[in-house]
C-alpha cells in the first residue's frame, strides 16, 4: 500500500515526525508530499522544506519525500497512492480536516483518507508557534528536529 501524507511543512515538527513514524509501520511507502503552491506565504523555500523532511526522515526507509503543486489527488494518482494520512490534533483540526477529506473523496473516489491522532506530547505544537518562538528567541529544540532547530536559527539571523 502507497499512502502520501501531504501539508505544508514549513518547517516539518516533531508533531508531523511522529506522525510519518508511526504511519511507515502500517503502509509499504509512504510519501510526503510538501506543498509548493498554497496559500500560506511560507518562511522557507519548497527546497528547503524538502531537505529538512529528508533529513529529519533519513532513519525510515519506506519514506519518499516530494514536493507537489495542484490538487492533492492528482498527485496521489500520480505517485499510484491509495490513501492520504493526515494527523489530528485534538478537536481544533476536526472540522477542517473533515471538510477536506469529504473534498478529496468528491473528487476522486479511489482515494481514502486515514487519520491518525497525534500523540498527545506534540498535540499544542504547530509550525506557526514554532517560528514564533523562534523569531523571539525561544527554544524549540524540544518541538522540531535537530536539523530544524539549526536551520531556523540560521533562517531568522538572515532576515
Ligand atoms: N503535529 C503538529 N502539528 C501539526 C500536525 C501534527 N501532527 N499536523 C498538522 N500540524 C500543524 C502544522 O504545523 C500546521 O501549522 P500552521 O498552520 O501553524 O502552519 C497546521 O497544522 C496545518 O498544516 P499541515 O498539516 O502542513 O497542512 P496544511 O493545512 O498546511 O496543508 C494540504 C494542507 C496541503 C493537505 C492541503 O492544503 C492540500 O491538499 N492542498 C492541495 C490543493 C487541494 O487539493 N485542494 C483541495 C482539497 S482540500
Amino acid at each position: 500500500m502507497i499512502a502520501i501524507y501531504p501539508g505544508s511543512f514549513d518547517p516539518i515538527t516533531n508533531g508531523h515526525l511522529d506522525i510519518i513514524k508511526r504511519a511507515s509501520k502500517v503502509v509499504d511507502n509512504l510519501v510526503v508530499a510538501v506543498l509548493c503552491n498554497g496559500s500560506k506565504r511560507p518562511l522557507f523555500s519548497t527546497e528547503e522544506r524538502v531537505e529538512m523532511i529528508k533529513a529529519a526522515c533519513h532513519p525510515f526507509e519506506n519514506v519518499d519525500v516530494q514536493a507537489f503543486s495542484g490538487l492533492l489527488v492528482d498527485f496521489a494518482k500520480q505517485t499510484s497512492a491509495k490513501v492520504i494520512i493526515r494527523g489530528l490534533r485534538a478537536t481544533a483540526d476536526f472540522e477542517n480536516e473533515f471538510k477536506m477529506a469529504i473534498t478529496n473523496k468528491a473528487l476522486s473516489d479511489n482515494i481514502e483518507t486515514l487519520f491518525l491522532p497525534t500523540s498527545l506530547q506534540y498535540s499544542y505544537i504547530s509550525s506557526s508557534m514554532v517560528k514564533e518562538v523562534a523569531s523571539l528567541g525561544g527554544d524549540v529544540s524540544f518541538m522540531v528536529p535537530n536539523v530544524v532547530e539549526k536551520k531556523i536559527l540560521q533562517k531568522i539571523a538572515s532576515i
